[in-house]
């Protein structure tokens, strides 16, 4: 018998800060419907048997309640390398728990700003944190589920930290930083990489953000695939992933 097995995917949408991601979400959201924006609940959604039918949209850090005071907390205020990456670590677990495990579970896939990718390019090589790696990959691998797809906006750090002063809007703890500290982090994606099993795609994010926007939605349309009805498939429970 072919047996056709397909699951809901969670991709995560990541660059160096200034290299169009606003604009890329935000074309993402308007292609993709959200469920929630018609008050379906993931048991509503369940109920329907329809794997990859909806898109739910979140973002590191943030997400949820509890995660969304961190961010505020982590974007602003004063604090050692290590709490920031503590906390970076703290609101993923968060968000993985309470918003895209039950979402991939019911069927609908996810698209995150952001997530573990940014923890190794601003973390372990913006601000240098080499000794904290083997605690990276060891949290990385119990904080799950892990993303089905990375999309990192590649743009020359020059350009992008041009971009950002000329939004004239005031720089938090990672807008301040040096051209040398995002030159690492852009770096650092590019050796994520090439040490995790997940397939990571580059998008050229020099040309305009229309361009960009047009190419990210596109691989992401391919990983999605088609949409397949629960009673012509098997679904994976998530918990018997590796
Ligand atoms: P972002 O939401 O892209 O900022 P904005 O909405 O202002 O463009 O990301 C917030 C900042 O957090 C960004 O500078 C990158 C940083 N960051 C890390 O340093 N490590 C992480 O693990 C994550 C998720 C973000």
């Amino acid at each position: 018998m072919n047996v056709h097995v397909k699951t809901a995917k969670y991709i995560v949408i990541d660059g160096v800060d200034g290299s169009g991601k606003g604009t890329v979400m935000k074309h993402l959201m308007d292609t993709f419907p959200n469920p929630y924006n018609k008050n379906k609940s993931n048991e509503d959604i369940r109920r329907e048997g329809v794997v990859g039918k909806y898109t739910i949209f979140t973002r590191e850090p943030g997400g949820t309640p509890l995660g969304e005071k961190l961010r505020s907390l982590i974007l602003n205020d004063s604090m050692t390398s290590y709490t920031e990456f503590c906390l970076f670590v703290g609101q993923r677990a968060e968000v993985r728990k309470m918003v895209i495990e039950p979402a991939l579970q019911s069927g609908v896939n996810v698209i995150s700003d952001r997530s573990d990718s940014a923890t190794f390019a601003y973390q372990l090589r913006g601000r240098q944190l080499t000794h904290l790696e083997d605690f990276y990959w060891s949290t990385r691998n119990q904080v799950l589920p892990l993303p089905t797809l990375y999309v990192f906006l590649d743009v020359d750090p020059r350009v992008s930290a041009k971009r950002l002063s000329g939004l004239g809007k005031e720089a938090d703890n990672f807008e301040r930083e040096n051209l040398q500290f995002f030159e690492r982090v852009s770096a650092g994606y590019k050796e994520f990489a090439q040490k995790v099993e997940t397939p990571c795609r580059f998008v050229d994010a020099g040309c305009t953000p229309e361009e960009v926007a047009e190419e990210v939605t596109t691989i992401v349309n391919e990983h999605f695939g088609n949409i397949i009805k629960l009673s012509a498939d098997i679904v994976v429970p998530l918990s018997r992933r590796v």
